[in-house]
């Protein structure tokens, strides 16, 4: 089965196909036929995070040429005479409010052929609404020209689907797995008892994982996306042995129950920089150490807590957070210590923050289970949960 995927919740857009073959085992088979990306990073970095207007009009301008681009990367870009005037009406009515995307799209389909294409998958939610809506039109006025299956994805499911994967199947490992999803918008520990299957063991209660690097990085004169500049201070105090009292508590690491909280330490972050202005580079390199080792504490006191009490056999961490080569270590190194033999599963780092390849994975097998949306009433959801 090929798969047309499109992913628009945040900052980044994304298409990709993915030709993929078998059911949720040993036998699944999956290669990346095409791949587009374009992050908007870049231009929200002004804005300190990601301003969901521009989010929404760079997907608009991106989405038609990055379509073209993975076509075209899959050999399926076929120029050929295409009629869309049984659909036109349908289709303008879906990207009323997108006149540049419709026109873009419309030269693009009337002058190349249906492309050999199964279904397609699109983010559907959670994320910014704005921006989820251009994806979620986009991939509805696809559906809708060239009759194909629609299946909506929710993102988090994306994101720790693509982690459970090797370079062409499926990683070998077993169920019940837990999973850690750690994003600029959301922080989850989430019980998979069988695939596709979820239950919320928690979340964070204020900000995200991704959400704290982010701020934490702006507090410090940092760039956005924060995570990886963070990262790299820190990395640079532990080789420097710098030494330092800066001290950032560990919110909720000790409370018996899965939930996160990461505002405090945005708060306490503040405080010492306030008190420490103007900072010398020593001291910001040392609050970012602190408070990498800070989130990385909770993040993996809080995920051994959950192995303990549900005696999982696979641990799955997903989503852009996981990017961070600290927290992978530290994960590591805390399993092993305590002596679980859990399996840890993590995404390479390029498959960590968001792309159209975890929704085109996510999306085969939802298609495969004939969970299909309809073109024309599908909603995105900013809200969407994985599970009640
Ligand atoms: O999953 P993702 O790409 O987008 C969302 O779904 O939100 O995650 C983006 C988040 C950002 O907050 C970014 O700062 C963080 O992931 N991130 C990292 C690293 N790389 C990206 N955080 C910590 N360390 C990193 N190396
Ligand atoms: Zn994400």
């Amino acid at each position: 089965m090929r798969i047309l995927a499109i992913e628009t919740s945040c900052d980044e857009t994304a298409v990709c196909v993915l030709e993929a073959g078998g059911s949720f085992g040993p036998d699944f088979r999956f290669r990346v036929l095409g791949n587009a990306l374009l992050s908007q990073a870049s231009l929200h970095t002004q804005y300190g995070g990601v301003f969901p207007n521009l989010a929404k009009r760079e997907h608009a301008k991106n989405l038609t040429p990055l379509l073209e681009l993975a076509l075209k990367n899959a050999d399926l870009f076929q120029v050929a005479e295409f009629d869309i005037s049984n659909y036109r009406g349908a289709l303008e009515k879906i990207l009323v409010r997108e006149p540049e995307m419709r026109d873009a799209l419309f030269d693009l389909l009337v002058h190349h052929a249906k492309p050999a294409i199964d279904a397609i998958a699109v983010t559907s939610g959670p994320g910014l609404e704005p921006a989820l809506w251009m994806g979620v039109n986009f991939a509805r006025a696809l559906a809708t020209a060239w009759n194909m299956s629609l299946v909506a994805i929710n993102h988090m499911e994306g994101h720790m689907v693509v982690s459970m994967m090797d370079k062409s199947g499926l990683a070998d490992f077993a169920f019940p797995a837990l999973a850690l999803l750690i994003s600029g918008g959301h922080t989850e520990l989430v019980l998979a008892k069988e695939p596709m299957h979820y239950k919320i063991l928690g979340a964070t209660r204020d900000d995200a994982a991704g959400e704290a690097f982010d701020k934490v990085a702006r507090l410090l004169g940092l760039p956005y996306p924060g995570g990886p500049e963070i990262s790299r201070l820190a990395a640079e105090a532990r080789e420097k042995h710098l030494p330092s009292d800066i001290k950032l508590p560990r919110p909720m690491m000790r409370e018996d129950n899965f939930d996160f909280s990461f505002a405090g330490l945005k708060t306490a972050v503040r405080r010492i920089v306030e008190t420490h202005a103007p900072l010398s580079e020593d001291t910001r390199l040392a609050i970012a150490r602190e408070f990498e080792d800070a989130a990385a504490d909770v993040l993996v006191g809080k995920t051994l807590r959950a192995v303990d009490a549900y005696g999982v056999n696979t641990i799955v961490v997903g989503g852009g957070v996981s990017a961070n080569e600290y927290i992978r270590l530290r994960l590591a190194e805390a399993l092993a210590q305590a002596g679980h033999t859990a399996k840890l599963l993590i995404s390479p780092p390029e498959l960590s923050t968001d792309n159209a390849i975890m929704i085109a994975l996510a999306g085969y097998f939802r298609a495969q289970r004939q969970e299909f949306a309809d073109p024309a009433t599908l909603r995105p959801d900013g809200n969407l949960r994985l599970a009640v």
